[in-house]
Parts: C-alpha cells; sequence; structure tokens
C-alpha cells in the first residue's frame, strides 16, 4: 500500500505521508483552513495554511465540497491539546467530485436520512455503528468457536415455518407450490447437531412482522445456535457466556466508536455480571405490580419488556412459560405440562428481547401430537420428525438477534440504524 491510513498515523508522526479519502466537514478561519478528513478507517483533521501550501494549493481547497474525494499528502502532527493527531497539508489532489451533497450538517429527519441510507452510512454515527455491529458479529463466532460449535449454513428458501405461519414471505416455488423465506435456521441446524455435535447458522431471516416498532425489521440478522446433549439449564449458561464476551469484545475494541456515539458505558460493564433468571410467572407477578396490565397467558409487549429491566443493571432470562403462547419444538417441561423449558433475554436500558431460546423436544410421540393439535402440515415436516426417530437425545438452542444486541451495545433507540440497509414494512428502498 502506497498510502497511509487514518488509524495507522500514530506510527508516522513527524513523517510526510499520502492519504485517499473524502472529505467529511470542512471550515476556514482566515489563512488557517481545517478538513475534516476521513478514510474509512477513521477521521483525522488536516490542517493548512495559505502561507504554508503556497498559492495553488490554496485555490484548489476553494473547490473543497462535502464528501469530495481527495489524494493529499501532509506532515503528521500531535493535535495540541488533544490525544489526537493533525495531518499538516502539503499537497492535495481532487479524485472525484461531489456537487450539493444533499446530507448536510443540518438535522435532518428520519425519513429523509433512510431515504439516503446509501449516503447517510457515510456519516460518522452510523460508520461507528457499522464498526461495532462488526465486532459483534466476530465475537459471536469467536465465542461460539471456543464452545466447539461449528458454522452450518440453514437454507433461506424453505417448504414450511419455524416460527408461525402469521409472518411468513412466500413465493412460488417452480412446479413445487409455496415457498418461504425461512424465519429462523434453527429446524435445520437441529438436524446438523446430530453430525456434528454443536453448530450454528447466522444469516438474514424474514419475518412479515406487521408491527411498526423501534425493535422489529422484516429482514434481520439471525445467529442460531445448538448443541446436542445440552439442556435447559445449560443453555442458559452458553448464552449468558456468549453474550457476556460480546460485551467485553465490544468494549475492548470499540472505545472510539463508542465515544463518537457518546455511549454511557458503565451500564454495559455492569451488564456483565451474573444475569438474573425469573420464570414467566413471578415476570407477569413482577409487571402486573409495576404499572403493567399484562395478564397470565400473554407474551410481553415492548414496554413490558422495558419495564422488567428497568431497575435490572443486568439482562434478565424470562424463563419457562406457558406452553400455549411458545412454538411447538419448545421442550414440555416433566413436571408441569402446560409449561414448556423456553427462555427469553431481555437486555436492559429498554433495548428488549435480544435472545429467544429452548430446550427442543426429543419425544417423538410429545412432538408428533403437538404438531398435529397445531394443526402443522405433518408432510413438510416429516424429516424433522426423522430427528427424533433416529438416535434422539436432549438438545438445546438459541438465537440472537444481531440488529437489537448491536443496537444495545451502540445505545441507539431504532433498530433500523444497526442494519446497513434497513427493511421494513414502509420501506424498501434504497
Ligand atoms: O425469539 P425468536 O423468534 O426465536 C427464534 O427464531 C428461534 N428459532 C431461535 C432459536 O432458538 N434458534 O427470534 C430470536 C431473536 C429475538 O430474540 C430477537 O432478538 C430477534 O431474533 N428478532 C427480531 N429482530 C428484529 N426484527 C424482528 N422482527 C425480530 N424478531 C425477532
Ligand atoms: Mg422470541
Amino acid at each position: 500500500m502506497d498510502y497511509v491510513l487514518t488509524k495507522d498515523l500514530k506510527d508516522h508522526l513527524g513523517q510526510e505521508v499520502t492519504m485517499k479519502g473524502w472529505v467529511y466537514n470542512f471550515r476556514s478561519s482566515g489563512k488557517i483552513m481545517f478538513v475534516q478528513f476521513r478514510d474509512g478507517y477513521g477521521f483525522v483533521q488536516v490542517v493548512a495554511s495559505e502561507e504554508e501550501v503556497g498559492a495553488e494549493v490554496w485555490q484548489k481547497l476553494g473547490e473543497l465540497a462535502l464528501e469530495i474525494s481527495i489524494e493529499l499528502t501532509g506532515r503528521v502532527s500531535k493535535h495540541p491539546k488533544k490525544e489526537e493527531y493533525e495531518v499538516q497539508l502539503v499537497s492535495l489532489k481532487m479524485v472525484g467530485a461531489s456537487v450539493d451533497y444533499p446530507i448536510g450538517k443540518k438535522e435532518h429527519g428520519p425519513d429523509f436520512l433512510l431515504s439516503n441510507r446509501h449516503l447517510w452510512l457515510r456519516s460518522q454515527k452510523q460508520w461507528a455503528i457499522m464498526r461495532i455491529r462488526n465486532v459483534v458479529i466476530n465475537a459471536i463466532y469467536e465465542y461460539l468457536n471456543e464452545q466447539n460449535f461449528i458454522k452450518i449454513d440453514a437454507p433461506v428458501l424453505t417448504p414450511n415455518a419455524c416460527e408461525g405461519t402469521t409472518t411468513l414471505f412466500e413465493l412460488d416455488y417452480f412446479d413445487q407450490g409455496k415457498a418461504y423465506l425461512t424465519q429462523s435456521g434453527q429446524l435445520y441446524i437441529e438436524a446438523a447437531i446430530f453430525s456434528v455435535g454443536r453448530c450454528f447458522d447466522f444469516g438474514p431471516v424474514f419475518r412479515a412482522e406487521k408491527s411498526k416498532t423501534r425493535r422489529h425489521l422484516t429482514e434481520f440478522w439471525m445467529m442460531d445456535a445448538e448443541a446436542a446433549y445440552v439442556e435447559h439449564a445449560e443453555n442458559m449458561k452458553i448464552q449468558e457466556g456468549n453474550i457476556r464476551h460480546i460485551i467485553r469484545m465490544v468494549l475492548e475494541k470499540c472505545q472510539s466508536e463508542l465515544a463518537i456515539l457518546e455511549r454511557d458505558i458503565e451500564p454495559l460493564k455492569k451488564a456483565d455480571n451474573d444475569f438474573k433468571i425469573m420464570s414467566y410467572e413471578e415476570t407477569i407477578g413482577y409487571l402486573q405490580a409495576n404499572g403493567s396490565d399484562i395478564k397470565y397467558g400473554e407474551d410481553l409487549g415492548g414496554d413490558d419488556e422495558t419495564i422488567l429491566t428497568a431497575k435490572s443493571e443486568v439482562p434478565v432470562f424470562v424463563d419457562k412459560w406457558p406452553k400455549d403462547i411458545k412454538a411447538f419444538y419448545t421442550k414440555v417441561c416433566p413436571d408441569d405440562s402446560k409449561l414448556v423449558f423456553n427462555s427469553d433475554l431481555i437486555a436492559p436500558e429498554g433495548y428488549g428481547e435480544v435472545i429467544g431460546g429452548s430446550q427442543r423436544e426429543d419425544d417423538y410421540d410429545i412432538l408428533l401430537k403437538r404438531m398435529t393439535e397445531e394443526k402443522l402440515p405433518l408432510a413438510d415436516y416429516q424429516w424433522y420428525l426423522d430427528l427424533r426417530k433416529y438416535g434422539s437425545v436432549p438438545h438445546s438452542g438459541y438465537g440472537i438477534g444481531l440488529e437489537r444486541m448491536v443496537a444495545w451495545m451502540c445505545g441507539v433507540k431504532h433498530i433500523r440504524e444497526t442494519i446497513p440497509f434497513p427493511r421494513m414494512i414502509s420501506r424498501i428502498y434504497p
């Protein structure tokens, strides 16, 4: 590489370097010009004085515009006050013009920004969110590999539903009839554990959610993990370890990004502590006592999730749910056939459910009975039932919603900012 990246400027103090990137912002005060330069890897202030750069370069500086791309050379120096580096401009070359860049420094509404998402991604906060997203993804891979999970990919096109039929995206599949976009790869990686023991998938999933909340997308990324011979309590331990590893990696690797987002990191540090477990029944009692009108037998709403963790520094597992409101594959508790071994993990600070997990029903007869009662098209699920016919074992798994996790780490309220190109019920562009 014949040029230097902003993130490596510290290794070039006092040297003249070449840099390639874009003009994020600029201002001049008389005979000095300050250019906020970004190269994709970071941001740096470039300082140019008319006296030192000479007339020709000074004139080129007059042609700067927001988001114009440039190549520059300059001398690396230490910022006089802050722990930062600066570049004293020597020369400059324009690469690509930028006329009337639509995103200015004034406030824009969310609709305008979303319609310009392809450009909005360049702004500093969005840059920081995407970097943190990347660290969260890698932290998940790292943790799972360490715990002996291998990546097995699940198909996106499926003949059946994983998470109920109300949120399916449907399409015509040649002469095979209807196919659906997957809601979760879980059922397929359940099949794969019988081959490899522990595995996970990680990819886009689709839900035709009619809800327009700040926590819902119609396309989002999910990591589904599954493990043979792991039962409910151990499953929750693995989940806790996974989330705490993500928190630690973000705190360790994303200090400057968190600072750009003005994320208070104290709550994140405190969340890296023993998680709480509350039964569903206990949870309902707690919510009712704290202002919710939820009734036993109902799913938690967004506000309930916020109330539940309002006074908790650590995430809370809501454990052992009524069978009727959880998916067909959840294992029925042996001591209470109305309950299932399902746990939802609710993040603190109002970020809602970040994980859905459960022990899976491994008994052929019980599963078949439940699927029949729920009127599932058994022919489509024959392969799934086979898993309980040939060497069935106790097994468990969980799914992390990537965008919810990133929103929590970043401290951004709406998950639409945590995915490069959000898909919501009223938005498919750009
Ligand atoms: O709780 P869910 O529906 O669980 C499953 O799909 C299981 N099959 C996972 C498994 O056991 N392997 O979804 C998992 C997580 C939720 O906890 C939530 O964080 C996220 O996915 N999620 C969404 N994120 C954004 N937009 C939506 N519409 C979401 N629906 C669920
Ligand atoms: Mg769920």
